[in-house]
């Protein structure tokens, strides 16, 4: 019998993730392996590549052991967008990878802004150039690191390393490589005028594919790490957001979803490239041959519960942290939570924004602490979402995903501030399931991406908005829209003593 399983291969920040699927999505295996992530100075978030090496093939050797690598049509990648990833001429890693949410490029970003012009930058990169993108790092690491930086013979993103590792083939796909900052995102290629103004020289770039095009095959020393079959063809793969997109089956114009997991993003599709002419949003490459996307990124969402768990409650579980938020009255009486615990892309672009309790009073304690932190990121995903509105995306209903998904009172309270119903799909493995949609795609077990999610995602749980939370939530917005804009200079001011 031919072939007929695909494997889905996440990156993410936290651990790297393999699931195997069949043809109509039904998943067979899934493992992860963790990594560690590192931030040694303020601002700075890195990871070592090998460690994503490492955390990768060992589940891939894991998930081989379920099913057999002769079943195994084609492999497709997704994984944490932007990192830099620098390689010498052999492939090796020169230093710890620079990740999507580390913001020392803040400067780089400003003079790469200057030179091409604002207006100009928008309309070539969909977007403005935050700290997160990797071309602000690479001038960064001329500018701090040179001994590194001669080095350099290619760039590539987290999951392209494991292509790499994989294959020996550099190559990196449209959806991802639209977060690097220097891609011509109406062409969907390398933009000349950008890496001119960056001086990057275009010879370290690798070849751009679609996301389900056939980008390279397993190599013998591939397959002698990870029990793979050499010659599997590697589909293109796509970023985290747009491959979640896939796995959420947000497909076509007018449907949303809002992934509430490390980061926060609100996302929908568009059939035309037409980018916020402030760039106030990314409109990226996506997954799907000839469309476009919008997506608004929160920097720490989930995170911020990961946080107040680890640092103010570490003998608490989730469970106990969702039953506290469930007995406090919306509104947390009174107490509201700026959620920019990592510096913040969208709306307000600022690396040095800070996290907040706004409104303590002797009556506040954890329990309090912890539902305004989850009101607080829904409040920010809902500026997300009135990115988009103004746009002219007017969603009527979302599918929600990420760890606040998973909780009943925080996914209420995502419903009541956005105003509108949730709802959920049958697979909870967001990009690894869009990945390995792509696969099936690339491999041609489906004629394209929209036919494969009609056939593999499907509608489980629907969380409609309570008419009195909706209502009281729309009175305390205002009050969450002027935490920011108050503290700004404030933020500033105290990033001095951060070192
Ligand atoms: C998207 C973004 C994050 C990362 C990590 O622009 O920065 O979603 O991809 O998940």
């Amino acid at each position: 019998m031919s072939p007929n399983y695909f494997i889905g291969i996440d990156v993410s920040t936290t651990a790297s993730k393999a699931l195997v699927i069949d043809a109509q999505g039904t998943v067979l295996a899934s493992r992860s392996h963790p990594h560690s992530l590192s931030t040694p100075r303020p601002l700075w978030s890195e990871q070592d590549p090998d460690d994503w090496w490492r955390a990768t093939s060992q589940a891939l050797r894991d998930v081989l052991q379920v099913v057999s690598a002769d079943q195994i049509a084609a492999i497709g990648l997704t994984g944490q967008m932007h990192g830099l990833t620098a390689l010498d001429a052999d492939g090796r890693p020169l230093r710890p990878a620079i990740l999507w949410n580390d913001q020392r490029s803040g400067p780089q970003c400003e003079a790469i802004t200057h030179k091409v012009g604002e207006k100009r930058l928008y309309q070539i990169i969909g977007s403005i150039l935050p700290p997160g993108f990797t071309a602000p790092k690479l001038v960064w690491l001329r500018e701090n690191e040179p001994d590194i930086y001669d080095q350099i013979a290619h760039v590539l993103l987290p999951k392209d390393y494991i292509r790499y590792k994989l294959s020996g083939a550099y190559v990196m796909d449209v959806a991802d490589g639209s977060g690097f900052g220097a891609m011509d995102i109406g062409r969907r290629g390398w933009s000349d005028e950008v890496l001119a103004a960056c001086d990057i020289p275009r010879r370290w770039l690798p070849d751009l594919c679609e996301s389900t095009d056939v980008s390279a095959v397993v190599s013998e020393e591939g397959a002698a790490a990870t029990g793979l079959r050499p010659g599997t063809p590697i589909v293109g793969g796509a970023g985290d957001q747009p491959a979640g997109g896939v796995g959420n089956g947000i497909v076509s114009m007018g449907q949303c979803s809002l992934t509430v997991g490390t980061s926060g993003v609100a996302y929908a599709v568009s059939d035309r490239y037409a980018p916020e002419p402030d760039g106030r949003l990314h409109t990226f490459c996506g997954p799907i041959p000839g469309t476009w996307f919008h997506m608004g990124v929160m920097l720490s969402a989930a995170g911020c519960l990961r946080w107040l768990h680890d640092e103010l409650a570490p003998e608490s579980s989730y469970d106990d942290l969702n039953q506290k938020a469930a007995a406090v009255p919306r509104g947390s009486l009174g107490l509201l939570f700026a959620p920019y615990l990592t510096g913040e892309r969208h709306p307000y672009p600022d690396p040095l924004a800070r996290g907040a309790f706004a409104g303590l009073t002797l009556r506040h304690g954890l329990p309090h602490m912890v539902r305004s932190v989850m009101e607080g990121v829904a409040f920010a995903m809902r500026d997300l979402l009135e990115l988009l509105r103004a746009l002219g995306v007017n969603p009527s209903e979302a599918v929600v995903s990420g760890g606040a998904a998973n909780s009943p009172v925080w996914r209420q309270i995502v419903a009541d501030i956005m105003g509108f119903p949730l709802y959920t799909v049958n697979t909870s493995e967001g990009g690894a399931f869009g990945a390995a949609i792509l696969a099936a795609v690339g491999a041609g077990a489906w004629p394209d991406v929209p036919s494969a999610c009609a056939q593999m995602v499907h509608r489980v749980d629907e969380i409609q908005p309570e008419a009195d939370s909706v209502a009281d939530y729309r009175r305390l917005y205002p009050s969450f829209r002027g935490l920011y804009p108050a503290l700004r200079e404030m933020f500033a001011a105290l990033s001095e003593f951060e070192s």
